[in-house]
């Protein structure tokens, strides 16, 4: 057996309360009722990272992402008291990526200063449209003047280095209109864009409700014409739904992508863990409602064993996503197994063309990327695939999460950027 090893560490703090739920979104995510009690929801996750930290003791934590639901409805007061937490209880890196997420329509004037000045370095403002009545379909609570001076503010704060996340396909929305979106977008100077197709999933009021949708041709049009937009002003597309500027990844969700490891603190949270010294890798996640979060005891949480017949499809699954891909040296050491494990079906996959080779290793190929849920199916064990359910026990926590929307309609949500 060749040996697991341990990958870069991150953090996943995730807050489940926003202003109003919005009607496409199944996010572990909950309107506000009465006034946030933001005291004891902190006070909750700092025992949370002291439950956990043992078992990470001395490995540095690379990045930090502050996920929901809304995180800018806590104060900067509040972030920071966190940030002091994950200070305390683990090593974070002198140079860790600290993101929040924003909702342009939840941010106090100034704040982002203050979220600054608490550690945050990467802010990620969903923005989702610029059309007013894309805005209001889709039940927003903000304006896109309101979004314009967010991102105004943000880059006033120092914090240059912010994502817009979009939404395409969406209700009523014509090619025209999705592109005049990535304009507007590309106005506002943002570092990195997330650009997602909006997805009917099971349990929200747009899937018991579903809104007129443009159809799949029409919205892989708009996926185009808004990619080669995106790379005429300068940004690579790094993974299915993400493009930045040159050194601008968001390295939280490329983390997740590469099979690393985080630990999910916060009501819902997921974490994935790798233990070289027991030869394991481990999932665990935490009470998903708020209320029995709060009264669940740190570390009160489900911690399942990932078998190793499911290790192909769980590496696959992130790392196909990659523009990169991954190399065979990156899946030994960060699944334990052999590469003759996946050898044959790579070979199969090379022939008819839905995998290519990098200088590396191997990446999906435009029409693997297409077929990308083919593709990944033939890396499922087969009980795996009897059930039809494989996909909703391994959603990742935390940015990567909301990536896998296009690809498995039903699976418990990613929660991220
Ligand atoms: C946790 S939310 C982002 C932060 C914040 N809660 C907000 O909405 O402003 C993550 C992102 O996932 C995307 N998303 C949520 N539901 C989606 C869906 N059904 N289809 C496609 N993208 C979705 C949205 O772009 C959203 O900004
Ligand atoms: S999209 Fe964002 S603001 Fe809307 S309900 Fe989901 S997490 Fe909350």
């Amino acid at each position: 057996m060749p040996a697991l090893l341990a990958p870069p560490l991150s953090l996943y703090v995730h807050f489940p309360w926003c202003v109003r739920k919005c009607p496409y979104c199944d996010f572990n995510s909950y309107t506000l009722q009465g006034e946030l009690q933001a005291e004891p929801y902190v006070a909750r996750l700092a025992r949370d990272l002291e439950a956990q930290a043992p078992e990470v003791s001395g490995r540095p934590v690379v990045s930090v992402f502050f996920g929901g639901g809304t995180p800018s409805l806590f104060s900067p007061a509040a972030i920071a008291r966190v940030l002091d937490a994950a200070r305390r209880c683990l090593t974070l890196a002198p140079d860790a990526e600290v993101t929040l997420e924003a909702n342009p329509g939840a941010i106090e004037r100034g704040a982002f200063t203050e979220y600054r000045a608490a550690g945050v370095t990467r802010v990620s403002l969903g923005a989702q449209s610029f059309a007013p009545e894309a805005l209001a379909a889709l039940g927003r609570i903000h304006s896109p003047d309101e979004t314009r001076r967010a991102a105004e503010e943000l880059h006033a704060a120092g914090l240059a280095n912010f994502n817009l996340d979009l939404m395409y396909a969406l209700p009523g929305q014509d090619r025209a209109a999705a592109l005049r979106d990535v304009e507007e977008a590309l106005a506002l100077g943002p570092a990195h864009l997330s650009h997602y197709q909006l997805t009917l999933e099971p349990g929200t009021l747009f899937a018991a409700h579903p809104p007129p949708l443009p159809d799949e041709d029409e919205a892989a049009e708009m996926l185009d014409e808004c990619a080669a937009r995106l790379a005429v002003a300068g940004f690579e597309r790094y993974e299915v739904s993400a493009w930045a500027r040159p050194g601008r990844q968001c390295r939280h969700n490329l983390n997740y992508w590469s099979f690393g490891d985080y630990l999910g603190v916060g009501a819902g949270a997921h974490g994935k863990l790798t233990l070289p010294e027991r030869g394991e890798i481990v999932r665990t996640v935490q009470p998903r409602e708020p209320r029995r979060y709060l009264a669940a005891a740190p570390g009160e949480l489900t911690r399942t064993t990932v078998p190793a017949e499911q290790l192909p499809f769980e590496f696959m699954l992130n790392a196909l996503r990659l523009t990169a891909g991954f190399s065979m040296e990156e899946f030994t050491a960060r699944s334990g197994l052999a590469p003759s494990r996946i050898a044959a079906r790579l070979a199969r996959f090379l022939t008819r063309g839905l995998i290519e080779p990098t200088p590396e290793g191997f990446r999906a190929s435009e029409l693997g990327l297409r077929f990308l849920n083919d593709l990944l199916a033939d890396f499922l064990p087969e009980s795996a695939e009897m059930s039809g359910g494989f996909a909703l026990s391994i959603a990742p926590a935390g940015g990567a999460r909301d990536s896998l929307r296009p690809l498995f309609t039903g699976a418990d949500p990613p929660i991220g950027e």
